[in-house]
């Protein structure tokens, strides 16, 4: 194929970018990078270089690049059918298998799923069914979410609210007054050294009970968490932290929306993050790992005890005035099935918690004694390189000197992709759950490299 010599170009003058800094783009400053292919753990861009993706693209492309099985599916799924919408009882094969599947793998006392397209509008949705559900229960007054620090839940209205990562509220005019932030459970970065993990959770669970009482519990709703900290820093919970906040939440009559857009469907070796860690969710959000991006598709996967109440609400109010055009789409839910799948045929929630566990490990025999390093830490396939500037003080670098996107763009020119995380010096990892130990001992060999290269 006759190569275009002007994309590039193009690109600079007519794609606006998400999350990118627009300026630097436009005058050709910033990063570029066209993609045209992935193999199992790799992509390759335009220039022909052939790169490692130690961060599953954004933590989404679970079992890996190129898998035939799912475009396969998907082709079939055009072809029959590309398109039929899914409101007043209409469906798929593909939608109602998917559903049954989604639901055969949940937490027990699950009950149903809606679809929709984004991690973000699944968050959307589900702060509407928690309004609608106060609103039939009598209660209009109970309405305010808790988010917290650090939290990421997308990037809308409501969602880049409950986001609680600086860059997505600043000239935005978030978060909304509804949403209101308690406490990262952000262990490495406590105020008190002396505090061990469960008296930091006692304390994360204490500053939640002040919130609550300052702001009254007949007006919250809802906390909405991740299991893991995700964009915010990749933060496993401290330990007893869950079992903390739940109490309280359960004390004051607060629902529960676990956000999975992450952890769901295997990342931290086992189905759900809720199960890892004993949540007993009201609504989970599911994305990324749903399709493993070969197509976009979420969900909010409902309880039976709101789902009665939504049941009640539409005897009283008739049918739910939610939905859209792309509703539980066709070809999403085609993907969702083959991707399904082949989650359990490769057997990948296993090698997740397993070649998790053992590239977690050699991370830390690689880096956990440099001079620069804080912190290495991960569950399942997840994990982060957090740099200090003193590692005995816990004292960090100025972001301004912006370490961890340096190291970043030091592993890209040696063929390995991490993420510099977004609000401070964290290198994060979130590989294709597929990742085989070679390809983990390369990865821990490239970040060790680099971190030298920067730091020293
Ligand atoms: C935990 C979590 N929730 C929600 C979202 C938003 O998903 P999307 O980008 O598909 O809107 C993300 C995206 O990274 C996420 O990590």
């Amino acid at each position: 194929m006759l190569r275009n010599d002007l994309l590039e170009q193009w690109d600079r003058e007519n794609f606006f970018h998400p999350s990118t800094h627009l300026a630097q783009f436009a005058r050709g400053e910033a990063p570029q990078r066209v993609v045209t292919g992935g193999e199992g753990v790799f992509i390759e861009d335009r220039e022909g270089n052939r790169l490692l993706d130690a961060f599953a693209g954004l933590y989404c492309v679970n079992v890996g690049y190129g898998r035939r099985e799912i475009a396969e599916a998907i082709a079939r799924q055009a072809q029959e059918l590309a398109y039929y919408h899914a409101y007043v009882g209409h469906g798929t094969e593909a939608s109602i298998t998917l559903s049954k599947m989604i639901l055969d793998r949940a937490p027990a006392h699950m009950s149903k799923v809606y679809f929709g397209l984004s991690g973000s509008d699944a968050n959307e949705t589900n702060i509407k069914l928690i309004w609608y559900y106060n609103n039939i229960l009598g209660r209009p007054e109970k309405k305010k979410i808790i988010s917290r620090w650090r939290g990421y839940h997308g990037s809308g209205l409501m969602t880049g609210s409950l986001t609680g990562l600086e860059l997505f509220h600043k000239k935005f005019d978030l978060p909304l007054a509804q949403v209101i932030h308690t406490e990262a459970p952000y262990y490495y970065r406590r105020a008190d050294d002396a505090m061990s993990e469960e008296e930091f959770s006692a304390h994360c669970a204490a500053e939640l009970e002040a919130l609550i009482a300052r702001e009254g519990a007949d007006t919250i709703a809802a906390f909405i968490g991740e299991p893991v900290l995700g964009t915010g820093g990749i933060v496993p919970p401290p330990a007893g932290y869950w079992e903390a906040i739940q109490a309280v939440l359960e004390r004051h009559d607060i629902l529960l929306v676990a956000d999975e857009v992450v952890t769901g469907f295997g990342r931290l070796g086992t189905m759900f993050g809720s199960e890892h860690y004993g949540l007993r969710p009201d609504l989970i959000t599911i994305a990324k790992g749903l399709t493993s991006a070969y197509a976009p598709l979420s969900g909010s996967i409902v309880s039976e005890k709101m789902w009665k109440v939504l049941e009640q609400g539409t005897d009283e109010n008739g049918p739910i005035g939610h939905g859209w055009t792309y509703s539980a789409h066709p070809i999403g839910a085609a993907a969702g099935v083959a991707n399904l799948k082949l989650i359990d045929e490769l057997d990948l929630v296993r090698n997740a918690g397993e070649t998790g566990a053992h590239f977690l490990g050699a991370m830390r025999d690689a880096l956990g004694g440099h001079a620069h390093v804080g912190e290495v830490r991960g569950e399942g396939m997840l994990c982060a390189v957090e740099l200090a500037e003193d590692r005995a003080a816990r004292r960090l670098y100025d972001p301004a000197g912006k370490l961890a996107p340096q190291v970043v763009g030091e592993m890209a020119r040696q063929g390995v992709i991490a993420r510099a995380m977004p609000q401070g010096d964290i290198i994060g990892f979130a590989p294709p759950l597929c990742l085989t130990r070679a390809e983990a001992d390369r990865v821990v060999e490239v970040t060790a490299q680099a971190v030298r290269a920067v730091l020293g």
